[in-house]
């Protein structure tokens, strides 16, 4: 079986003919993935920030059946059920204000393209199709397709690769000043040169609000959000929240712009969506920005992709909102950023260590040195843990529902492997 995926199966960001290693999963269940060898793992990802509520959760596993039965999948053009007007109804109530219509999509990475196309035909639509750029702040991560693509930092991410292809848009220093750290002006400095003197060719700002994900695991200062803000209403230019990592409540709080007490004029939702069930993700805009398209040329939004609003998708996601909603998850989310910081504290005497840095459920170990994929996966496999470290980036992002036994054994095996790590 494994000889089969080795020899025609892309995994993600590998090479075809020099792959490396894949572990074979059998099942998951609650916090563990189950390996076809029988080794059991305690999960420490989250499968990519998704699966909140652990795996097969019999609440949304049932959802699912329940409306398998029902309604698949219908085409959304001409047509529409209730799960996709019960999680529309339910993202209005908890997303920050004023964010009141909603666009299914695909994926993460669609929904950064819906919203930079949203911000687009916004412009264009008041008659000012000169604002058509993009600024955004280096470190980010916004996806892969190529819009996304275009906004995620110049350096990690892959612009390089694709130069000449990729528009080129703004960037930003990156805020320095951490999230718990005292606040200083100079952190601003450069977002506010840079809109002041682009303000107008620009359609919007995009970032990820307070965590910066895969371009860095960093976590910034909620003034710097705030000043984003005001300043994006000084300049008239529209703000993007991109919260497909953040949202439902990982950074501590439902979304991150709460941290600063902000609301984006349109902001992007997925992963933990439909708690790592399926694809989904939705984008929703102010009244504001939809009249606006609504209201130019073609006086339509420009986008219906096939499986848009998919009811399975769209009833899990209902149910796994219910489920957060109904726990005392930010209680659930304090304890797990605590237990993770005591639990990866060690790594801070350790010499090969830059930073170890916690911010709700998510704990980051940064190395001097990037990692060898292969000797680092192998080393949490043996410990019973699922851990993917990137770069020189070694974090957990547990499930919320993961208990005090299994984070213990999480950070232990982090500081252990990490340890070895400096003795390579
Ligand atoms: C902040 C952010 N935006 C967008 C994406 C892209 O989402 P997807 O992988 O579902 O396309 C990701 C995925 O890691 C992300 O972390």
């Amino acid at each position: 079986m494994l000889d089969f995926d080795r020899e025609y199966i892309w995994h993600p960001y590998t090479s075809i003919t020099n792959p490396l290693p894949v572990y074979a999963v059998e099942s998951a269940l609650g916090c563990r993935i189950r390996l076809q060898d029988g080794t059991e793992l305690i999960d420490g990802m989250s499968s990519w920030w998704a699966v909140i509520h652990g795996y097969n959760h019999p609440v949304l596993t049932r959802a699912l059946q329940e409306q398998a039965v029902k309604l698949s999948h219908v085409m959304f053009g001409g047509l529409t059920h209730e799960p996709a007007i019960d999680l529309a109804r339910l993202l209005v109530d908890l997303t920050p204000e004023g964010l009141n219509r909603v666009f299914f999509c695909d994926s993460g990475s669609v929904a950064v393209e819906v919203a930079m196309k949203m911000a687009l035909q916004y412009q264009q639509a008041l008659g000012r199709p000169g604002k058509n750029r993009f600024l955004t702040i280096r470190s980010g991560y916004h996806g892969d397709t190529f819009h996304a693509m275009s906004v995620c930092d110049p350096v990690t991410g892959m612009h390089h690769i694709f130069s000449g292809t990729l528009p080129e848009y703004f960037f930003a220093d990156r805020p320095e000043i951490g999230f718990h750290d005292p606040w200083d002006e100079d952190d601003i400095s450069s977002f506010e040169s840079l809109i002041e003197k682009n303000y107008q060719r620009l359609a919007a700002v995009i970032l990820e609000p307070i965590v910066q994900g895969a371009g860095g695991m960093r976590f910034y200062h909620p003034e710097y959000l705030r000043r984003v803000r005001s300043l994006c209403d000084r300049y008239d230019v529209l703000l993007i929240a991109d919260e497909i990592a953040t949202g439902f409540g990982r950074s501590g709080r439902l979304f991150a712009c709460e941290h600063a007490a902000i609301s984006p004029d349109i902001i992007c939702l997925g992963k933990a969506l439909t708690a790592g069930y399926m694809t989904l993700a939705a984008v929703l805009a102010t009244e504001e920005v939809g009249r606006g398209i609504s209201g130019g040329e073609p006086g339509v939004f420009m986008h219906g992709p096939t499986f848009m609003a998919n009811p399975l998708a769209c009833r899990v996601a209902i149910e796994s909102i219910g489920l957060l909603l109904a726990s005392d998850w930010h209680k659930t989310v304090a304890d797990l950023e605590r237990r993770l910081a005591d639990g990866l504290s060690p790594c801070k005497e350790m010499k090969h260590v830059r930073d170890v840095r916690t911010l709700g459920a998510i704990g980051v170990v940064e190395l001097e040195h990037p990692v060898v994929m292969e000797r680092i996966q192998a080393a949490f496999v043996r410990r019973g843990v699922w851990v993917r470290p990137f770069g020189r980036l070694v974090y957990l992002m547990p499930p919320y529902c993961i208990d005090e036994a299994d984070v213990t054994q999480l950070t232990s095996a982090l500081v252990d492997v990490v340890a070895e790590e400096g003795t390579k």
